[in-house]
């Protein structure tokens, strides 16, 4: 069986960010060159999903039209003679299906997914949220070794993980791993526990924006009852499966692969130098100017 549908939310407001999301959404801002949500889809690309349904909300207009064939531009690049320019719209010709429903009232993440329940029908699906990026300009693989753990596994769902500071648990769901790993990389999900206090987490393994779930989680979805800023959680759902007996697997990011979350100033500003100086075009004159202002910097301080 192969898995080819994505759900991608893109629903939040993004409030952490303003002003920058005053008027655009998150998922637009640019890291380097490209949009976030540009990478998210690029990655779903890479690793063979084909059906994306974006939950969007209001002011999501321009996610839409950034996925929509540009024949006027198009038209536009090749009458000026600037031929150059169109292979930065290539993404527009990918094979990929895009489909769009809207999240009408912000009741949390775990309500967006539920908004994809005709669309994945009895396929098991990923979820891929739209403000973090897997791995420099997005060439990661770990949806691919996610899907083939979730076949191997039988499981109802299958959730990455990265190990993040102790001060940062607050803003993630956290994991209790079952002592005994299943191998290096992954483990059996006793718990998850949605943004504890440090004091309260049961490790540091915080979930990083990409699932894969079995139809299964529906039904959980359904009876899941507001938690963390009184809001339907998807972690919370989930909870709900591993009480109800099912098996729920985590895999961690391999260590060479960063999560980029797009969520505050700090992982923000983090995402956009790192992409900008290994940009492979402008990357080299920016590390050297990088280099220099520090440098004049540190002198001057
Ligand atoms: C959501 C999830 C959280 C997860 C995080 C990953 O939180 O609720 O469990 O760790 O995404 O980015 P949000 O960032 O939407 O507050």
């Amino acid at each position: 069986m192969s898995i080819t549908n994505a759900v991608v939310p893109v629903a939040g407001l993004g409030t952490r960010l303003l002003p920058a999301t005053k008027s655009q959404p998150k998922e637009m801002l640019p890291v380097g060159k490209r949009p976030v949500v540009q990478y998210v889809v690029e990655e779903l690309e890479r690793n063979g999903f084909k059906r994306l349904l974006f939950i969007t909300g209001t002011n999501k207009d321009s996610i839409e039209n950034h996925f929509d064939p540009s024949h006027d531009l198009i038209r536009y690049l090749r009458e000026t003679g600037k031929e150059d320019l169109l292979a930065e719209l290539e993404f527009e010709r990918a094979d990929l299906h895009f489909f769009y429903t809207r999240q009408k009232m912000q009741r949390g993440l775990g309500d967006a997914v539920l908004h994809a329940e005709e669309f994945a029908g009895h396929q098991p699906f990923a979820v891929a949220l739209g403000d973090s990026i897997l791995g420099r300009h997005a060439n990661s693989k770990t949806l691919s070794r996610m899907k083939e753990a979730f076949l191997d596994n039988n499981c109802a769902a299958l959730v990455a993980f990265e190990e993040v500071p102790a001060a940062e648990v607050k803003n993630y769901g956290i994991a209790a791993p079952e002592k005994e790993p299943l191998d290096g990389q992954s483990f059996v999900v006793r718990d998850l526990i949605e943004k504890p206090a440090p004091d309260e987490a049961p490790s540091r393994l915080a979930v990083a924006a990409r699932y894969i779930f079995s139809e299964r989680i529906f039904p959980a979805l359904h009876e899941t009852k507001p938690g963390k800023g009184g809001e339907i959680q998807l972690t919370d759902a989930i909870r709900l499966l591993i009480r109800g007996g099912e098996k729920v697997v985590g895999i961690k990011l391999p260590d060479a692969e960063q999560r980029y979350d797009i969520g505050n100033f700090e992982s923000y500003f983090q995402a956009f130098i790192d992409f900008a100086l290994f940009d492979p075009v402008y990357g080299e004159k920016l590390r050297q100017y990088t280099q220099e202002l520090l440098q004049a910097h540190k002198q001057q301080g």
